[in-house]
């Protein structure tokens, strides 16, 4: 089954979080590339796409890439967020990702914490309305973990089997 890990990472942790994943793939046919390295799409029986969550949604060069996969693709959605795993802006994001790809298959998605850029909470930390989020957001510091790059792999070779077994 040919299978590509594409994402797109500004600090590194969901490059991360692709690295592991891809690693952990029990599938020979596999790639894995940063989004801008991507030049075809038609051939894979699976993509992988990963972003970090940026304003609540899908970063724009993830929403262009998005755009290009080709129609009834299987994909499954991988992304780092400063909240809480499963929060309900997580899911926002994974909603408005999905909206981008309205003819293909999304198998599942996956969010794991990934440690927030010093320089957002700085930003942020003194303006009243995001103060909730940033209290949440440093607690993010040391993620992804080696225990979220293991539930990512678990989660990649349960979107597979989906595929194999067609169960979608
Ligand atoms: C400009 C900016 C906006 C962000 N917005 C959100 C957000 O709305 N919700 C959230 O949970 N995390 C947010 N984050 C945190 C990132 O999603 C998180 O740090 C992510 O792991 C970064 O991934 P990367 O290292 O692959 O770039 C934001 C980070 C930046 C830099």
């Amino acid at each position: 089954m040919k299978t590509l890990v594409t994402y797109y990472s500004d600090s590194g942790n969901t490059a991360k979080v692709a690295e592991g994943l891809f690693n952990g793939l029990k599938v020979k046919d596999k790639t894995l590339l940063a989004i801008d390295k991507v030049t075809s799409l038609d051939e894979y029986d699976m993509i992988f796409c990963g972003f970090p969550v940026i304003e609540h949604s899908v970063p724009l060069k993830m929403q262009n890439f998005l755009k290009s996969i080709p129609a009834k693709s299987n994909i499954a959605f991988f992304a780092t967020h400063g909240s809480v795993r499963d929060s309900a802006k997580a899911k926002t994001a994974f909603e408005n990702a999905g909206t981008l790809v309205k003819y293909s298959k999304i198998l599942g998605t996956f969010g794991v914490r990934g440690s927030v850029k010093q320089s957002v909470i700085d930003l942020l930390q003194n303006k009243p309305e995001h103060r909730p989020w940033v209290d949440e957001a440093i607690t993010a510091v040391g993620h992804p973990n080696e225990s979220d790059l293991n539930d990512a792999v678990q989660f990649a070779n349960q979107m597979l089997e989906k595929v194999k077994y067609k169960a979608v």
